[in-house]
């Protein structure tokens, strides 16, 4: 009967001992199977152990009770034995089925929820420090906290984040620009280059002129099949507006906003905020960073958060000297100056996102919209300015 069921896809494996998650009995799973059905008898007796057993077991099963007639003393003893579901022998495939469903939809769920973060590191301000920052945090999730990484390169016409990474990739985002191509994860695996350090990269096209090509759909596709592979995707946003730049943000959980002490850097924040609260999208507030931060500078850290009436989340401190001996040896700051205030900040910063993780995407929200009015607009004004000319 199980077999013939049309929906859920079920695959049924037959146990007929007790086979106890985590014990070496007669079936030792590998694998603690997504359902298990357990035969009661008339009078209960052994079927129940097995209930209770399973119930205990780590990862623990749903539990389905099959009883041989519809007695409410037998539903109720299933039921405390640990039982999530009871169903009656001969089993009825319209009953079943629908107890399946309730279980691969509410998976499905979970699974949805339990995808990782999506963070977006972006400033109006150029040179400011997104692509270090970007990296940085990336190696500090990897190495102190043994996360799942991936960075992407949205910075399309710069492209320097896989170099900063140490990789060199030949396939990039390109390979699955065009709306026809389907992205899941077999595809992108086939474009992530492994960095040494252990993080995964999709890099910028090669060529300036490809990343015209890459489209904010591919942009959306990509980071939902990423969210599900890794614990944390970082996006390169680079320094400029874009329909590409505005779909990595409404597929983020964190937003981060770089500036300096400067007021030209705080002008541009300031752009930032005003165009960010225009777009409206509901589901993220940036994060500003005070970048390269100098604790003796005439405009403090307090001055501009006052200025933008908004609080700081963190300040990298500035020095020369780490940063100039990472590019010149083309070592991290890990393998360089594991012990620098650069290197103790970014590890807080990875620490505060495993702390308090993101509300991930839910269903149905908006996503989509807005990056491509953004892109319509932009394209618009950049037709206006060749008409101009
Ligand atoms: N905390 C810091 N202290 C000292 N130097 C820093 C710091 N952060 C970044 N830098 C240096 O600043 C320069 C610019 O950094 P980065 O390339 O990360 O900025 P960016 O915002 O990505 O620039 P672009 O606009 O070119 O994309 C680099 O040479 C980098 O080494
Ligand atoms: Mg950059």
């Amino acid at each position: 009967m199980l077999e013939g069921l049309a929906e859920p896809k079920l695959e049924v494996t037959e146990s007929a001992r007790a086979a106890t998650p985590g014990s070496n009995g007669a079936g030792r799973y590998e694998e603690v199977p997504d359902v298990v059905m357990v035969m009661l008898g008339g009078d209960a007796g052994g079927g129940l152990d097995q209930l209770v057993r399973y119930s205990q077991g780590e990862p623990r099963p749903v539990l389905f009770a099959l009883l041989p007639e519809e007695s409410p003393n037998l539903i109720k003893q299933a039921l405390r034995a640990g039982a999530d579901e009871t169903l009656f022998m001969p089993l009825h495939a319209g009953d079943t089925t629908r107890a399946m469903l309730k279980v691969s939809e509410s998976r499905r769920r979970v699974e949805k929820q339990s995808g990782g973060n999506v963070i977006s590191v972006m400033s109006l301000t150029g040179g400011v420090g997104v692509t270090s920052f970007t990296m940085n945090l990336a190696l500090a999730l990897r190495y102190r906290l043994e996360r799942r990484v991936a960075v992407v390169d949205l910075d399309l016409q710069t492209g320097t984040l896989g170099v900063m990474l140490n990789v060199e990739s030949e396939n990039t985002l390109m390979a699955l620009s065009g709306s026809d191509k389907v992205i899941d994860s077999i595809q992108l695996e086939a474009i992530l280059t492994k960095s040494p350090s252990g993080i995964y990269v999709i890099s910028a096209p090669k060529h300036v002129e490809q990343s015209e090509m890459v489209s904010e759909s591919t942009v959306e596709r990509v980071l939902d099949v990423m969210r599900e592979m890794f614990d944390f995707v970082l996006v390169d946003c680079g320094n400029s507006l874009s329909g590409n730049v505005v779909a990595a943000w409404e597929r983020s959980d964190r937003l981060f906003y770089l500036l300096d002490q400067s007021i030209a850097g705080s002008r541009c924040a300031f752009r930032f905020i005003e165009v960010f609260n225009r777009l409206g999208l509901p589901r993220i507030k940036p994060d500003f960073i005070m970048s390269r931060f100098m604790p003796n500078y005439t405009i403090s850290a307090e001055q501009v958060s006052e200025a933008l009436s908004r609080p700081i989340f963190a300040k990298i401190p500035r020095d020369d000297r780490v940063f100039e001996r990472v590019e010149l040896s083309g070592k991290d700051i890990w393998q360089s100056a594991p012990n620098s205030a650069v290197a103790k900040t970014f590890e807080e910063i990875a620490e505060r996102l495993v702390e308090r993780p993101m509300e991930v995407q839910k269903n149905g929200s908006a996503g989509g919209v807005v990056s491509r009015l953004v892109s319509a607009i932009v394209s618009r004004a950049k037709g206006a300015n060749d008409v101009a000319r």
